[in-house]
């Protein structure tokens, strides 16, 4: 066979791969993607495009391989500071029905973000206490999931208590001044591996939502898919963060630094 047509193959072979990624988990096709694909070529070469699903081991090992997962905790300070204003009211409203405040990491990656609404949500607490805190991490990586279970906050570059404000600080932060999990916050999160792609179930309910950094690797059909399943998920009343590019569904109202609320 003439190299130009093994170097076609190779090609088309990258292409069905894009295309099963994209329909599987709603990964736009992109030069980083393309990258991280060549690098995992082993994991590629296992992989059935007719067996394409999240849960079959050869895919699910290929989603380990080329999701991104940089995240920190309190990553983007403005947000995090208007998400834990609006807190004392969402945790009043779920006081009042009797029922635990409920929040979301969608794309949670190593957990980073859901340690953080534990810790602002703990906060919120002991300030006005009566409600449980109930913090639900969703991600298709597994690598990631298991070190947010584990509750490890990932070295990642520079200090990670660095953006964390002094108030936060005792839920993050050892007596030596490591980054640890308090244990009561702990007890709050549960990680789970889960297609944002299929929707919430019976999950759905929440106060708050974050998905920063998630919808940008997506497509735009994922994109429109999963923000309406978001919005869906969210509770009268609930907070909605998202990314700085990112575009809120319909009928939510604009507080400002890519936060919305689901109208009472
Ligand atoms: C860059 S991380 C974002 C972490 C965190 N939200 C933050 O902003 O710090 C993106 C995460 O989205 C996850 N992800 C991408 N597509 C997904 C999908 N269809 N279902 C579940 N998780 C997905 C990736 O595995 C990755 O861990």
């Amino acid at each position: 066979m003439a190299r130009g047509s093994a170097a076609e193959s190779g090609i088309d072979r990258e292409d069905a791969v894009l295309a099963a990624l994209a329909d599987l988990a709603g990964l736009a096709p992109s030069p980083v993607l393309a990258a991280r694909l060549r690098r995992a070529a082993p994991l590629v070469a296992a992989c059935d495009a007719r067996a394409a699903h999240h849960d079959e081991p050869a895919w699910a090992a290929l989603l380990d391989a080329v999701t991104v997962q940089e995240t920190r905790l309190y990553r983007h300070p403005p947000q995090a500071d208007l998400v834990g204003n609006l807190l004392p009211a969402t945790l009043g409203r779920a006081r009042a029905e009797g029922r635990p405040l409920r929040m979301l990491s969608a794309g949670c990656a190593t957990g980073e973000e859901a340690f953080t609404l534990a810790a602002q949500g703990m906060q919120a607490m002991a300030e006005a206490p009566g409600a449980g805190l109930d913090i639900l991490g969703l991600d298709l990586c597994r690598p990631a999931l298991r070190s947010a279970a584990a509750g490890v906050i990932s070295p990642g570059l520079g200090d990670p208590l660095g953006l964390v404000p002094a108030a936060l600080r005792p839920w993050l932060e050892g007596p030596d001044g490591t980054p640890r999990l308090h244990p009561a916050l702990r007890r709050s999160l549960d990680f789970r591996r889960a297609n944002l792609l299929h929707g919430f179930g019976e999950a759905a309910g929440f106060d708050v939502i974050f998905c920063r950094n998630v919808l940008i690797y997506l497509t735009d059909a994922a994109r429109a898919q999963v923000t309406a399943a978001l919005a869906a998920a969210l509770r009268p009343g609930g907070i909605l963060a998202l990314g700085p590019t990112d575009r809120a569904p319909a009928g939510l109202t604009a507080q400002g630094d890519s936060v919305w609320i689901k109208p009472p």
